[in-house]
């Protein structure tokens, strides 16, 4: 194989930015008393609870951790055979699921890492193939291991497909996970650093999305591409102090 030599660009390129480390002095909301808000936005009041398995009951997610690094894949294709809701709540613990609360509930630990453990991300699900689970728009609620129903709808991942550009394939999943951003939650600590430390956070996030799904002879895609105002609009985000940044396809293969 050839190896060609890295092209040199010489031009100033202002997104690149965003990749550096900032050092530029500020000072944080914390370091002005500020309270830092709360660790997981609370859901609507009036929004059903379905509690989910609990981790330390899980059964499934037995594979050993080499084999399932061994064939991650991002796949694309997947069977009409439902997940069950044990599968679920094992991929959203997975991906972003409370190990911890300290402080009074002001501190938390999560199956994930997060700088300053810090954790901006929430996780919304639309659910088109779960066993039990009729198809809509859900949140899972990482304190309480719990999914909030916020809107049945059969369509749901149809039009999840259509906001990411149709990319037709995502209508088939059994669920589309939604993650999204808290920004205020980071910048409270890291101010202007905030936006890289965040999708860094929900690399990781989702990484644990693929082994988790590839854990359970299932599969992930995640997804990057998708119209801000058309997907934050289907999840009920004001695309300011919260909106998607990510998502991620789950289902059998
Ligand atoms: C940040 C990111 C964004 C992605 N966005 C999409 C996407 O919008 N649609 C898609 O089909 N695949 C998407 N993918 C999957 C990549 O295409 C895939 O990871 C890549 O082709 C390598 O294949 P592998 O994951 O099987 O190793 C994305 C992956 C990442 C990490």
């Amino acid at each position: 194989m050839s190896n060609p030599k890295q092209p040199q660009t010489d031009h100033q390129n202002p997104s690149r930015e965003f990749l550096k480390a900032r050092s530029e002095p500020f000072v944080s909301d914390q370091q002005k008393g500020i309270p830092s808000g709360p660790v997981e936005t609370p859901p609507p009041d009036d929004a059903e609870r379905i509690a989910l398995p609990a981790p330390d009951a899980f059964s499934c997610g037995q594979m050993p951790l080499r084999e399932v690094i061994g064939q991650r894949r991002s796949r694309r294709r997947f069977s009409s055979a439902p997940l069950t809701i044990e599968e679920l709540a094992f991929v959203c613990w997975a991906t972003l699921g409370m190990q911890k609360v300290f402080e009074g509930g002001h501190v938390v630990w999560r199956t994930v890492p997060s700088a300053g453990a810090r954790h901006a991300l929430q996780l919304y699900l639309a659910v088109g193939n779960v066993q039990g689970l009729p198809k809509g728009l859900y949140r899972y609620l990482a304190l309480e291991h719990a999914l909030a129903v916020l809107k049945t709808d059969n369509a749901i991942l149809d039009k999840t497909a259509r906001a990411c550009f149709d990319q037709r394939w995502m209508a088939r999943a059994a669920a589309v996970l939604f993650f999204s951003a808290v920004p205020y939650r980071m910048e409270w600590r890291y101010g202007p650093a905030s936006p890289k430390l965040i999708a860094l956070d929900a690399g990781h996030a989702c990484q644990n999305t693929y082994l988790a799904a590839e854990s359970l002879g299932a599969g992930a895609c995640a997804v990057a591409a998708y119209d801000q105002t058309r997907v934050d609009q289907l999840v009920g985000l004001d695309g300011n102090d919260e909106f998607v940044i990510y998502l991620a396809t789950v289902g059998r293969v």
